[in-house]
């Protein structure tokens, strides 16, 4: 079967998603740096397979390093070329991706998330690897009211992190349209939260995320006094942010759909929104969560939050008509997930 390079599989989605590929009989090799994870997790995406008992027919490799090392990413394609296993397709989930830190260190992002991605596109173009899907992110939209986002409408990024991720998809455009071997999707996830139901993979940053569920868990942990919800005023039902909020093993899935979809079709470019298709406001999703998992936690409302708009939910007819894929769970499967991290 053939090897699937997965940049940032040590994190959060890439962990998930090399879950499913294995599942789905990929070879895996991850490379990451760990600026934003541990080397646990390889061993725990092992015993998340083992556990549920399957039994492994294939491989599943970890090298770390930094993308941005264009020697040492050669060295492995051309390893793999040598052992006449020459890598064909790439999940790239490598960069930095906290919203905050993004408008605070603005340079830092678009040095990591920028060099990192030319390196690993120039990489492939030299091996011949054409196959790439791309995280990309629901914040390359401008706002659009409360309408869904459709992946036609305008994108306009406002914070240093949605930049890059739309230079990125750029980038992807021209070397399409200088080069149409190439197959290329970006994802643009929503909002992933939970984790696998058996709970050896949690949201793990080092850093601050600024996401929802690592903020609750931390609350609940004590390693913070109460959980801070960015505004009260929003123009919403409740006041709160509306979000599409997606089970990270759909949006795992999801992967292995794009990834079967452009094995089986003629080359192309293509941008596809990966969400539910359903908004939950922050303070809502905060109650099933209590409620659902009986646990309480204090939260509090503070002033509105740089670059957050109220509403930012998925239009993903695009992705469920071209792709063999449906998000399977809901937002109690979502909540109840996330907490077999604590057990
Ligand atoms: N989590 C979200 O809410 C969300 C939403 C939309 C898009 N995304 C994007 O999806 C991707 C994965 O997100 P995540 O939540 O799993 O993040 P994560 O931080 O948990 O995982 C990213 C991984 O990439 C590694 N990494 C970062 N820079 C690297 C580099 N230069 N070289 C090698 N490894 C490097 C980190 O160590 C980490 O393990 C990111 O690109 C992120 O921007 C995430």
């Amino acid at each position: 079967m053939e090897t699937i390079l997965v940049t940032g599989g040590c994190g959060y989605i890439g962990s998930h998603t090399c879950v499913s590929l294995l599942e789905n009989n990929y070879n895996v090799l991850i490379v990451d740096s760990l600026i934003n994870s541990s080397e646990d997790t390889f061993d725990k995406i092992k015993k998340t397979i083992a556990l549920k008992g399957l039994k492994l027919n294939v491989k599943i490799q970890f090298i770390q390093g930094d993308l941005r090392n264009k020697l040492w990413l050669d060295n492995i394609f051309n390893d793999y070329l040598k052992a006449n296993k020459p890598i064909k397709s790439v999940i790239h989930f490598a960069g930095l991706k906290s919203i905050y830190d993004s408008i605070i260190s603005p340079i830092e992002y678009w040095e990591s998330n920028i060099l990192s991605s030319i390196s690993l596109i120039l990489t492939m173009k030299k091996y011949q690897c054409y196959r790439l899907i791309f995280s990309s992110s629901a914040s390359v939209y401008a706002a659009n009211g409360m309408k869904l986002l459709k992946e036609i409408d305008i994108v306009k990024p406002v914070t240093p992190y949605g930049k890059t991720k739309l230079c990125i998809e750029e980038m992807l455009n021209d070397l399409y349209l200088s080069n149409t071997d190439w197959k290329i999707a970006s994802l643009r996830y929503f909002n992933p939260i939970g984790s696998h139901d058996l709970g050896l993979l949690p949201e793990n940053s080092k850093g601050k995320s600024g996401n929802l569920f690592p903020a609750i868990l931390k609350t609940i942990k004590g390693n913070q006094k109460r959980l801070l919800i960015f505004g009260k005023d929003w123009p919403t039902y409740d006041g709160t942010c509306i979000r599409d909020f997606i089970h990270v093993m759909d949006l795992a899935e999801a992967h292995i759909a794009a990834l079967k979809f452009l094995m089986d079709n003629r080359p192309q470019n293509i941008a596809l929104n990966i969400g539910t298709g359903k908004g939950t406001s922050v303070l809502e999703i905060i109650k099933t969560f209590q409620e659902v998992n009986g646990i309480c936690f204090p939260y509090h409302f503070v002033d509105r939050r740089m670059g957050d708009q109220p509403f930012l939910v998925a239009d993903n007819k695009v992705a469920l008509s071209l792709l063999d894929w449906l998000p399977r769970r809901n937002i109690i499967d979502m909540c109840t997930d996330s907490v077999k991290n604590l057990i």
